[in-house]
C-alpha cells in the first residue's frame, strides 16, 4: 500500500515521511544516473601553458624550453601548436623546475619538511550558509594547485563538499566510508587510510561525508554514560587520533564542519592546528556569531580542563560573500576589524554570481576556465579568492617557521 496517499489521520507520520524519503531517493537516483552515469567520473580540465607557467611561477618561454629539451612530462600539443598540461604533469614539473632553480625551490616545491608539523585547518561557524564549504573547498583546491599534498575532510552530514568533489554522498558510499568509520566506538572501526580516496584533482584526497556521520552525535552521549576510556580516545580526541594515522602523507588537512557545535565540530576544533571562522558581514550573522564564540569558548575550556591541549597556530575570521559597495556591510566589516584587528583576514571573498553559479553545477572556479564564465566576472572572483587563499597559505608557512 502506498501509505503517503491515505488520509493524513490514518497514516503514522513516520510511515508518511519514510514513503516521501523513498520516492525522493528513487527520483534523485534516476536523475543522478542520468547526469552522472554510474561509471562516469568527474575529471579536471587541463591547463594552458600560460596557466601552468603561472602556477609554477616561471615564464611560458621557460616551460616551452623544458618541453623542447625533453625535460619533464610531455604536454599535449594541439594541431595549432598549443601546449596543455594536466595538474599531475604540473606537479611533476615542480620537481624538475625546483632542481633547475634551487633558489626558489622552497616555493615551487612547497611541501613541508622534516620538523614542520601537519597543518589542520577547520572551517567553522554554526551559522548555516556562512560559506564554510565554499571556503574549505577553494582553499583545498588552491593548496593542491600550489603543489601541497592536501586532505579534505567532510565532517558535515549534508556532505556538500563531497558532492562538489564529484561523489554522490547518498549513493556512492558504503557503511564506514566517511570519517565516522575511523572514529566510531564499536569494533567495526576501521583504519583512517580506508576512509580516504583520491580525487580527480592531483594532490587532493578526500574523506567524504554523508548522513552516517550523525551516528557520532548519537553514540557519543552513550559512550560518555558508560564512562570507560574507549579505545580510539575520548570523544574530543577521536578526529585528531584518526588524522594522526595519516599524518606523514599530507602537508595540510582542510576540514569542512557542519553548522552545529556538536561532537563532530568539537572533535575538529581539537584536531585543528588553526581555525577559520567564516562570516557573512550582516548584523544578524554577527549577532549569532557572538553566541557561537561564547559557546565555543565554553566547550573548549571544558576540553582544556579535561586535559586537552588547545593551542592553535592561528584563528582568523574570513569575511565571505562580501559586497564592498554595500553601506551596511561596510559598517559590519569596519566593526569586525575594529574589534578583532589582524585576526580578520585583510582580503575578503567577494560575493560573485560566478561562485554561486559554479556551485550549482558542482564545480569551482578553479576547475572552470575563464571562457566558461565571462572574463571580467571570473577575474574579479578569482582575484578575491586567490588573495584570501594566499593570505592563509602565508599563515601556514609562517606556522612552519618560513619567511615567505
Ligand atoms: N563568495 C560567494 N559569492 C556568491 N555566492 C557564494 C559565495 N560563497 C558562497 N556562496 C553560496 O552561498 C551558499 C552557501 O555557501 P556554503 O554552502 O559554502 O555555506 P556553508 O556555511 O557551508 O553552509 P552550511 O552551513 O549549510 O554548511 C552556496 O549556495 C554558495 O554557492
Ligand atoms: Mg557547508
Amino acid at each position: 500500500m502506498d501509505t503517503s496517499q491515505a488520509p493524513a489521520s490514518n497514516v503514522a507520520s513516520d510511515a508518511k515521511i519514510a514513503a516521501h524519503a523513498k520516492r525522493l531517493s528513487e527520483q534523485l537516483q534516476s536523475l543522478g544516473s542520468r547526469l552522472f552515469p554510474p561509471d562516469s567520473r568527474k575529471t579536471l580540465r587541463s591547463f594552458t601553458s600560460g596557466e601552468a607557467a603561472r602556477l609554477l611561477g616561471v615564464s611560458d618561454g621557460y616551460l616551452r624550453q623544458l618541453s623542447i629539451d625533453g625535460i619533464g612530462p610531455s604536454p599535449d600539443v594541439s594541431s595549432s601548436g598549443r601546449r596543455s598540461y594536466t595538474l599531475a604533469q604540473i606537479n611533476d614539473l615542480r620537481r624538475h623546475v625546483a632542481n633547475a632553480k634551487p633558489r626558489g625551490a622552497d616555493v615551487i616545491l612547497p611541501r613541508r619538511k622534516a620538523g614542520e608539523k601537519l597543518q589542520t585547518i577547520a572551517c567553522v561557524n554554526f551559522k548555516g550558509g556562512s560559506a564554510k564549504t565554499t571556503t574549505a573547498l577553494y582553499l583545498a583546491q588552491y593548496l593542491a594547485l600550489s603543489g601541497y599534498r592536501v586532505l579534505a575532510v567532510d565532517l558535515d552530514p549534508q556532505a556538500s563538499m563531497t558532492a562538489m568533489l564529484g561523489l554522490q554522498p547518498e549513493f556512492d558510499l558504503a557503511d564506514g566510508d566517511t570519517l565516522y568509520g575511523a572514529i566510531r566506538y564499536d569494533e567495526t572501526r576501521r583504519s583512517m587510510r580506508d576512509c580516504i580516496r583520491s580525487t580527480y584533482f592531483d594532490g587532493l584526497d578526500l574523506v567524504p561525508g554523508n548522513l552516517e556521520l550523525m551516528e557520532f552525535e548519537h553514540e557519543t552521549p552513550r559512550a560518555l554514560v558508560q564512562g570507560a576510556r574507549p579505545s580510539g580516545g575520548l570523544f574530543f580526541q577521536r578526529v585528531g587520533k584518526a588524522l594522526n594515522e595519516v599524518e606523514a602523507d599530507y602537508d595540510v588537512v582542510v576540514i569542512d564542519c557542519p553548522p552545529q557545535l556538536g561532537y563532530l565540530t568539537l572533535g575538529a576544533l581539537c584536531a585543528a592546528t588553526s581555525l577559520l571562522v567564516t562570516i557573512h558581514p550582516q548584523m544578524v550573522d554577527v549577532a549569532s556569531m557572538s553566541q557561537f564564540l561564547l559557546m565555543t569558548a565554553d566547550l573548549l575550556s571544558v576540553v582544556r580542563n579535561a586535559g586537552g591541549d588547545l593551542r592553535h597556530d592561528f584563528i582568523r575570521y574570513v569575511i565571505t560573500r562580501h559586497e564592498p559597495h554595500d553601506g551596511p556591510q561596510s559598517q559590519v566589516v569596519a566593526l569586525l576589524r575594529g574589534l578583532f584587528g589582524d585576526d580578520v583576514l585583510a582580503a575578503t571573498v567577494w560575493k560573485s554570481t560566478a561562485i554561486a553559479d559554479a556551485g550549482l553545477t558542482k564545480q569551482s572556479l578553479y576547475e572552470l576556465d575563464r571562457g566558461a564564465v565571462g572574463r571580467a566576472t571570473y577575474d574579479r572572483a578569482i582575484e578575491s579568492l586567490d588573495a584570501v587563499n594566499s593570505e592563509i597559505v602565508g599563515l601556514v608557512r609562517r606556522a612552519w617557521g618560513r619567511d615567505t
